[in-house]
């Protein structure tokens, strides 16, 4: 998008706003600097009140959600789960300390071959699209149309489709190259296998599975429905859980005041905030909710932008590119001149070390080779394809769909190589669970989020 906006609902209002001049670079900067001494005095308080608090035992609802998130006897070959596909436990990939792993919630298959798309439950089917990570997607906001910036935002997928969470998790159960199954029916048919689910339906949302008839002809009682969207929403809960929503990455703790960048990192920040111009889509500030707390960056402002991928020709079967948020029928019908056509939502950088391969066809497959795309994808000759020699180091193929491309804010930003590096260093600093992997003394294992404590605003 074209300007910094704070993040919608957690907006900071006049903090920010205040800054109606063009925007250089260093005012980006010392307002950062600002916003990140505001919050570190509130994340000292919840340093203090985290150290302190007792575990709050998870609700019902997300318990029965981390069940049903990882059960395989919901998928029609009983082989596949969405933990499948946004696994709970880290990629089997070698640790070093500059490549830690943790839970990523991608498919781990993808981060080892590099393959952009995801097997289905039903052998040899698979989708176009790279399963992205189902971590911090909590905080995405309702879809919706922003008539002040004049721009979608929001929802969930790559395209926005569905508005929510619970919304989402509609969908993969009965999605043919996912989980295959051949409608709800037959999936609350398979809830009523288990003893367990019979039990926490009737717990959390006073809901008896058994009684519910499954077989053809159902009766017209909506009782199907009923158990299914129950269903949607004790995942949704699950995802909304801290399990999801860490923030134990080095940059938390680092603006919480607890330890620093190195020098690389701290320069890749300024670059990411200032000639990189990341920050214009991928915030890196916190945010005030509106009862005053601090909403920690999320590095996604939630909208939907082309930055020109090329192709992926190895996708199999080679399919047509996808058209994104411009593709979906109803945004199509609304608006005749295909301003959405090519646009795909911006995901959150949080974890993205871990997040491979990159982007929503999956073309890219190392931070390196994203930070040049930025930074040549304009400057450097022309290739046919992704096979052709000099991909990602001295060329780069058309864009895939040349229609909304933003050369506005990307595609030639003059960063040395060095500055590329640095830009990757800061990246790492995103991953969580670094009281565990950092060894660092002054962030020793067991220290928990600098949010720890804090509520996190309402999530759709
Ligand atoms: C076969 C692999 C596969 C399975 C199984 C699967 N997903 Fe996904 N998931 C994907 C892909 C691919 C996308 C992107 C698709 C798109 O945007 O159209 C996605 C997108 C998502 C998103 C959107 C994230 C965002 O930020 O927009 C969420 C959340 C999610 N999945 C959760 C789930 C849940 C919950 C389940 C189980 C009910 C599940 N997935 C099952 C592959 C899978
Ligand atoms: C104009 C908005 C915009 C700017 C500026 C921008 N990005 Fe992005 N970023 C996006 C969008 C949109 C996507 C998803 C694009 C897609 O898949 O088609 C994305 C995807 C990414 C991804 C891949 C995420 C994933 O989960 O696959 C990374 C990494 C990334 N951006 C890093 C950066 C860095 C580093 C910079 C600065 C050099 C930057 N971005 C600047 C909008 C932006």
């Amino acid at each position: 998008m074209l300007h910094f906006k704070p993040a919608l609902a957690f907006a900071v209002g006049a903090l920010l706003m205040s800054a109606t001049a063009p925007v250089t670079a260093r005012d980006t900067l010392a307002r950062d600097e600002r916003l990140a001494r505001l919050a570190l005095a509130q994340t000292r308080l919840q340093m203090v009140k985290a150290a302190t608090a007792t575990v709050i035992p998870p609700k019902r609802e997300e318990q029965l959600g981390a069940l049903l998130y990882a059960d395989p006897n919901l998928s029609l070959n009983r082989n596949q789960s969405c933990a499948s596909c946004h696994a709970l436990t880290p990629p089997r990939i070698k640790a070093t300390p500059s490549r830690p792993t943790v839970a990523a919630f991608i498919d781990p298959r993808n981060t080892l071959t590099g393959s952009a798309v995801s097997a289905g439950s039903v052998k040899n089917r698979q989708g176009v699209l790279n399963a992205p990570s189902v971590g911090y997607a909590a905080f995405s906001p309702p879809f919706h149309w922003n008539a002040v910036d004049g721009l979608y935002m929001g929802g969930q997928f790559w395209n926005g489709r569905a508005t929510n969470l619970a919304a989402q998790a509609a969908e993969p159960f009965l999605n043919p190259h996912e989980m295959a199954m051949p409608d709800k029916a037959s999936v609350v048919a398979r809830l009523q296998e288990s003893k367990e689910y019979q039990r926490l339906f009737l717990q959390a949302f006073d809901l008896s599975l058994a009684q519910i008839l499954t077989r053809k002809p159902y009766p017209r009682s909506g009782a199907i429905d009923a158990a299914y969207d129950a269903m949607t929403r004790a995942i949704a809960a699950f995802e909304k859980s801290r399990m999801f929503n860490r923030f134990t990455s080095k940059f938390d703790y680092s603006l919480a005041g607890l330890t620093t960048l190195s020098a690389a990192e701290q320069r890749g920040l300024e670059v990411f905030n200032g000639q990189g111009n990341c920050a214009a889509c991928h915030p890196a500030t916190p945010t005030f909710a509106p009862d005053g707390s601090v909403m920690p960056p999320l590095f996604t402002d939630f909208s939907y932008d082309n930055i020109g991928l090329p192709r992926n020709i190895d996708i199999p079967g080679n399919p047509a590119p996808n058209r994104g948020l411009g593709g979906r029928a109803d945004i199509g019908a609304r608006d005749a001149s295909g301003a959405d056509i090519g646009k795909h939502k911006v995901m959150s950088l949080r974890n993205v070390a871990l997040t491979a391969p990159y982007g929503h066809n999956g073309v890219l497959h190392t931070l390196a080779e994203v930070v040049h795309f930025y930074n040549t994808r304009d400057v450097l000759p022309r290739i046919a394809d992704i096979h052709a020699k000099g991909f990602a180091v001295s060329a780069w193929p058309a864009p895939e769909i040349a229609r909304n491309v933003n050369r506005d804010e990307l595609g030639a930003l003059g960063l040395s190589a060095a500055q590329e590096a640095d830009l990757v260093s800061f990246l790492v600093t995103l991953t969580d669970g670094y009281a565990e992997w950092g060894r660092d003394p002054r962030v020793p294992r067991g220290t928990p989020s600098p949010y720890a404590t804090m509520p996190f605003p309402p999530m759709p």
